[in-house]
């Protein structure tokens, strides 16, 4: 098969008009993180009991076309011995791996950061598509302050991005492409909406230098928020500014937009993809969910790491999936919780 078909083939099976990409990529120290707050202690085995609930849960191949696995999970397997990428794609969602290495400072750019990992990045994609991955994920974090990101920032970022997604789709592998701008910090929505209008436009300009080819790409990008310590804004404000940004920057050949949840509520983030979606018109690419934890802290919490509580947990991840791809058409309502 041509790398051009096996990532047009990635692209139809994960993208349509109703179904969203759940993200269960945590490292292993964001696991960590996850399941302290549940009191469950993060061994191997809970990992993969927890990750295989997850891919096991029945109807979710209904709203989830795709699921972003930590390279662990990749190689791990449910109760009955069935590799557990195997487990997604048996209700067809598109097993994916997230194939940074994490971030640390940029040097030379105080206050912004830059993601690691393209070292042998070739030689990885070819290990994880032979234990099933389809397509990848990779994160540049940016965060907001009076003065970052700096224009060093957000070259170098974009550069690593486009780097990343060239070298994917030269090997048949389709890249999900993620610059997340971080909700910390007291800015105003408007300063949010500048930073994410500079970085996608970095970001494109960088993959058009890199001829990565837009159609067989996913974007991931925040949502255009207030900082978590400024006044929330309503969702209509949220989509308005979001769709005004990503109009005037991601071109019409992406076929889908993913987001992050990013810190945002499990109906928060449901809320807010369903007022975007009311005010689409006619925006030309499919507006969808990449949530983390936005989608499985409701399942974490019914789960609690007992065994007893798969079905609970299953159940909420479910509910999740469901409210949200009614969000996929503007057809949720807070009511609907219930
Ligand atoms: P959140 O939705 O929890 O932000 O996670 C999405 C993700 O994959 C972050 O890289």
């Amino acid at each position: 098969m041509s790398t051009q078909t096996e990532l047009q083939d990635t692209i139809n099976d994960m993208v349509d008009d109703h179904r969203g990409i759940l993200a269960a990529d945590e490292s292993t120290p964001t696991i960590q993180k996850r399941f302290d707050a549940i009191g469950v202690e993060s061994t191997e085995e809970n990992r993969r009991f927890y990750r295989a609930l997850l891919l096991d849960t029945p109807e979710l191949g209904k709203y989830i076309s795709g699921v972003i696995m930590f390279e662990e999970t990749l190689g791990q397997q449910d109760d009955t011995g069935r590799p557990l990428p195997e487990v997604a794609w048996a209700q067809k969602i598109v097993p994916g791996v997230k194939v940074d290495k994490g971030k640390g400072p940029l040097s030379g750019a105080p206050g912004d950061l830059i993601t690691y990992g393209l070292d042998g990045l070739a030689e990885r994609l070819g290990d994880y598509k032979a234990q099933g991955a389809r397509f990848v994920k990779w994160r540049e974090v940016y965060p907001i302050t009076p003065t970052n990101p700096t224009l060093l920032g957000l070259r170098a970022n974009a550069e690593m991005l486009a780097r990343y997604a060239a070298t994917c789709q030269e090997m048949g592998v389709v890249p999900i492409v993620e610059p997340e701008v971080l909700m910390d910090g007291d800015h105003d929505i408007d300063r949010c909406a500048e930073v994410n209008e500079q970085v996608l436009h970095s970001v494109f300009h960088a993959l058009r230098l890199h001829h990565v080819s837009l159609e067989h790409m996913i974007l991931k990008p925040s949502m255009t928020l207030p900082g978590k310590d400024c006044r929330r804004a309503p969702a209509d404000e949220v989509a308005r500014a979001t769709l005004t940004v990503l109009k005037r920057t991601v071109p019409a050949a992406v076929p889908s937009i993913n987001f992050l949840s990013g810190g945002q509520g499990p109906e928060e983030a449901t809320e807010n993809l369903n007022a975007i979606n009311r005010l689409r018109g006619n925006a030309p690419w499919q507006l969808s969910t990449s949530y983390g934890r936005a989608l499985q802290q409701p399942a974490q919490a019914a789960w609690a790491g007992q065994q007893e509580n798969r079905a609970a947990a299953q159940q909420a991840l479910l509910k999740r999936a469901r409210l949200n791809s009614l969000a996929r058409n503007g057809e949720y309502d807070p009511s609907m919780e219930a």
